[in-house]
């Protein structure tokens, strides 16, 4: 799909139907996170694909919305995803590789101006999130909040040194749920361009 085709499709879906997603269509989606830039070519990037409906079923206990229905409003989101996606960063992998010899400074490993691990987690799930649009799909993306996130740890065997980012759904699209508008251009504006971009000097 051309990109300016694409871009405007791009938004967050948080109810799916039931249609499963064939496993080569997630394995093209999740590929594209190997081609996400990252700061000296860390590729610290990591990602945790759960098909299978018991994980799902895990990561929406954990996430508190399991058992949601149509009828009291909340039609499922987590549940009703036939993929889910950990996407998770290594920070050492940045430690690691700025301690080489050609990333030292006066050295020593640099000051990090922020993070770079969570700005490339970050590219990654972006491409994931145009990936899935681009197959056809449709994406949703939740935070994970701290205790949830070591709960998921402990569920999935995901290591120490491994940080759960956000967690994206994957699936064909289906008609968007009414409290999904409330954190959406249905009832907030978008920022007018001039405050987001600005040119020559702020
Ligand atoms: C880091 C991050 C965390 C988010 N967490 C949640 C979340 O926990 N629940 C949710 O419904 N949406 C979440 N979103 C989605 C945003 O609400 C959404 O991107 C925003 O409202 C703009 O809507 P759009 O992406 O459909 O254009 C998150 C987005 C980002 C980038």
């Amino acid at each position: 799909m051309d990109f300016r085709d694409l871009l405007p499709r791009r938004r967050m879906v948080r109810h799916y139907t039931e249609e499963p997603v064939p496993p080569d269509v997630v394995e093209r989606v999740l590929e594209t996170v190997r081609r996400a830039p990252s700061a000296g070519y860390s590729q610290g990037q990591r990602l945790l694909a759960l098909t299978e409906a018991a994980g799902r079923a895990e990561v929406a206990r954990v996430l508190g919305d399991a058992g949601w229905t149509a009828s009291d409003g909340r039609e499922p989101w987590l549940e009703s995803a036939p993929v889910h996606v950990l996407v998770c960063t290594r920070e050492d992998d940045y430690h690691e590789r700025y301690r080489r010899e050609d990333k030292l400074l006066d050295g020593a490993e640099i000051e990090w101006p922020v993070p770079f691990w969570f700005v490339d987690a970050g590219a990654a799930l972006m491409l994931v999130l145009l990936a899935a649009i681009d197959e056809g799909l449709a994406a949703g993306l939740s935070g994970v909040p701290r205790e949830a996130a070591a709960e998921l740890r402990a569920s999935f065997g995901i290591p120490e040194d491994v940080e759960i980012v956000a967690l994206v759904t994957l699936g064909y699209a289906a008609p968007d749920p009414g409290w999904s508008a409330v954190t959406s251009r249905a009832t907030q504006p978008r920022r007018d361009s001039g405050e987001v971009v600005r040119w020559e000097r702020w």
